[in-house]
């Protein structure tokens, strides 16, 4: 049980919902060693096969870093505060297991943040995107400079993070941010949906895929990377059940190994 949010694990799927609507689900440091915990679950827990963030009410995902946090803290505690942030991101972003942001409302800040540093987004009619932390006089701490501007490039990236402007989640589609919207109360099943489709692929293959693409890189190191991985696919069960399954004409068993 935790305070701020709700997890539950549904056919493999741990649903993480970030749980104060009244404060739009901003990120105070509860949230924070909440999520820190059920993030560390995702790794460990081998009931858990993927998993799905998203925001409770049909307000927001999470409105961002919880502002009223922000008045007591001098530079090296924003500093620090930063540091945590992005290492608590980084676990997202390379979770060996997929996990989904499904956006319900406004992202913003850090929520737009934590959103990007998940492996993709579904998003709601009524998604907004923003990073406006200039309107505090303050630029993103938890990725928002890096992942935005790899995301959607450099021009783009000023204009929304120096505009501090939002865009709605068909827009966020446009410049390839959101995967996929959907009207609010289909947003959770299509996101189960896509998941639960993935569950059913090689568990080590995933994990190695997510690692590839994380890494990704024009030079001859990203390639290398993905020989490597590809090689190491075959030294898996899944692998020889993957092709004898095609041969045999039934689908496959994968078992993780
Ligand atoms: N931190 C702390 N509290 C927040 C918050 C945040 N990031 N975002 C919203 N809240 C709180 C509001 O203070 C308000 O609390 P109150 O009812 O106790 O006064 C409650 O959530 C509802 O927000 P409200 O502003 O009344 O709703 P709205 O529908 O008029 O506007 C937003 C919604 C999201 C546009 C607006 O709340 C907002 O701009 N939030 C800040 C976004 C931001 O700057 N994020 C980056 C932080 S680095």
């Amino acid at each position: 049980m935790h305070k701020t949010l709700l997890a539950e694990i549904e056919n493999g799927t741990f649903i993480i919902t970030i749980n104060r609507p009244d404060k739009m689900n901003a990120l105070n440091k509860e949230v924070f060693k909440d999520l820190d915990e059920v993030i560390g679950e995702i790794y460990q827990n081998s009931e858990i096969k993927s998993a799905l963030i998203t925001g409770a009410g049909n307000k927001a995902f999470i409105a961002g870093a919880d502002i009223s946090e922000f008045l007591e803290l001098d530079a090296s505690q924003a500093t620090e505060l930063a540091t945590r942030g992005h290492k608590l991101f980084d676990k997202i972003e390379n979770s060996p297991k997929p996990i989904v942001a499904a956006v319900n409302g406004f992202a913003l800040g850090g929520g737009c943040e934590l959103a990007l540093a998940c492996h993709f987004i579904y998003a709601s009619e009524n998604a907004k995107f923003g990073q406006p932390e200039v309107n505090l006089g303050l630029t993103p701490g938890y990725g928002g400079t890096q992942r935005l501007t790899q995301l959607v490039g450099r021009n783009l990236a000023m204009e929304l993070l120096m505009s501090g402007n939002m865009i709605s989640a068909n827009e966020a589609m446009e410049h390839g941010i959101v995967n996929k919207v959907f009207p609010s109360a289909e947003l959770l099943p299509k996101t189960k949906e896509i998941l639960s489709q993935i569950q059913s692929k090689a568990p080590i293959a995933i994990s190695k895929t997510i690692e590839c693409v994380n890494n990704f890189d024009h030079t001859q190191q990203g390639y290398d990377l993905e020989i490597k991985k590809f090689g190491e696919c075959f030294a898996t069960e899944d692998a020889k059940e993957g092709a004898s399954a095609f041969l045999e004409k039934r689908s496959p068993n994968f078992k993780g190994k």
